[in-house]
């Protein structure tokens, strides 16, 4: 074989490994699409990054300086803020090689995290560890795999140390509700981000909670205190509110079991200062039965008989709440 040929071949025999190791997506039951983002394309031109990955960037408040391509480090993930937490065990800063990627890559160093991905900051413990077994024995899907593949690798005292860790972080609202009949048009960006199309169009915003960063270039730097619009339907504050507290008829008031002010009791854990897109994708899970694990058979009786329009607007009630 020539030597081009063989590395046509070599090619073709790395494209195929990166396909089989590369990891589905699980689908969640009855969730609407726009809930559970399928990787798409990288940011269109005018909101690229720096278009030079090597240059070095930095954050307002911060001293540290990283290039996109050091911020996006799987194995290493940029720490802006040290001060603003306590001794970061080695797995959230730079995971386990070769399976575990850094918690805080995803989550932020703050446990803020993304609309695509989860806030664990001051959640239970004890609830996050059951979570990463639920997530690892496929009682509770991801929707991105990711969890579920990643879970996995990690011992028990592994996964107490980093559900300890980021139990002690403070919750945070990174979130601010706007309701809105329209939009503007949104793609899902390579990491399964929600950003503006450009060029500007707006859309019926329907049945659909729309999140997006405040400022897509500082999200984009993994700020671990970057903010997010959260654009909601009108009117769904207050039915999400009427259901919420009272139920009306439908479900069971929710305060019974997450708390007077919803921030978590021994029973369940706080459902404040997490994303809305987050919780829809959660209250799906325990209607169509891929989120099983840990205490779920809880919230069934809650989510059976919701309708995809009750969940928006609990969704984005709980999420218009402050956080304590
Ligand atoms: C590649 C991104 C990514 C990384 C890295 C990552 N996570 Fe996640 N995590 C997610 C996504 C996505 C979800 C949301 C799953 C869903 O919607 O059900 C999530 C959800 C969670 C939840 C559930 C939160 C809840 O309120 O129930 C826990 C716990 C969690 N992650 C812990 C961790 C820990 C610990 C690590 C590091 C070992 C980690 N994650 C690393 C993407 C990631
Ligand atoms: C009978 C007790 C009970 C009631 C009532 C209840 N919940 Fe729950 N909820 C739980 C428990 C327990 C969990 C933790 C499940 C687990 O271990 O996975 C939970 C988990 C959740 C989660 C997932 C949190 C996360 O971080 O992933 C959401 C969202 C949620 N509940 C929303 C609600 C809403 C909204 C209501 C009211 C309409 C409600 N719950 C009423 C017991 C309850």
């Amino acid at each position: 074989m020539s030597t081009s040929s063989n590395n046509t071949l070599y090619t073709l025999i790395a494209v195929s490994l990166m396909i089989s190791s590369a990891h589905a997506d699980n689908p969640i039951k009855g969730a609407p699409h726009w809930s559970t983002p399928a990787r798409g394309i990288s940011l269109e031109s005018e909101e690229k990054p720096q278009a030079n990955i090597m240059l070095l960037l930095n954050i307002s408040g911060s001293s540290k300086k990283y290039s996109q391509q050091q911020i996006d480090d799987k194995f290493n993930a940029p720490d802006w803020f040290p001060n603003r937490h306590g001794q970061m065990p080695d797995i959230v800063k730079s995971g386990k090689a070769p399976k575990v990627w850094a918690c805080a890559s995803c989550h932020l160093t703050s446990g803020a995290g993304h609309p695509e991905s989860a806030s664990l900051a001051g959640l239970d413990s004890q609830y996050l560890q059951n979570q990463m077994y639920a997530f690892a024995n496929g009682s509770r899907l991801d929707y991105s795999g990711h969890m579920n593949r990643m879970s996995k690798a990690l011992s028990k005292a592994e996964i107490k140390e980093v559900s300890d860790w980021f139990s002690n972080l403070p919750p945070r609202k990174v979130t601010k509700v706007v309701e809105t009949s329209t939009v503007l048009k949104t793609y899902i960006d390579d990491t399964r981000m929600r950003l503006f199309s450009q060029p500007p169009t707006m859309e019926a915003i329907g049945t659909r909670i729309i999140e997006i960063p405040d400022h897509v270039l500082d999200v984009k730097k993994r700020n671990p205190e970057g903010t997010f619009i959260s654009y909601v339907p009108q009117g769904s504050v207050a039915r999400g509110k009427k259901l919420v507290s009272m139920g009306n008829g439908k479900t069971i008031p929710c305060s019974g079991c997450h708390g007077t002010d919803l921030s978590g009791s021994t029973i369940a854990p706080s459902i404040v200062g997490n994303f809305a897109s987050y919780t829809v994708r959660q209250l799906h899970g325990f209607k169509g039965k891929t989120r099983k694990g840990g205490q779920a058979v809880m919230m069934q009786g809650v989510v059976n008989d919701l309708t995809d329009e009750d969940i928006v607007d609990i969704s984005a009630y709980l999420t218009s709440l402050p956080v304590n």
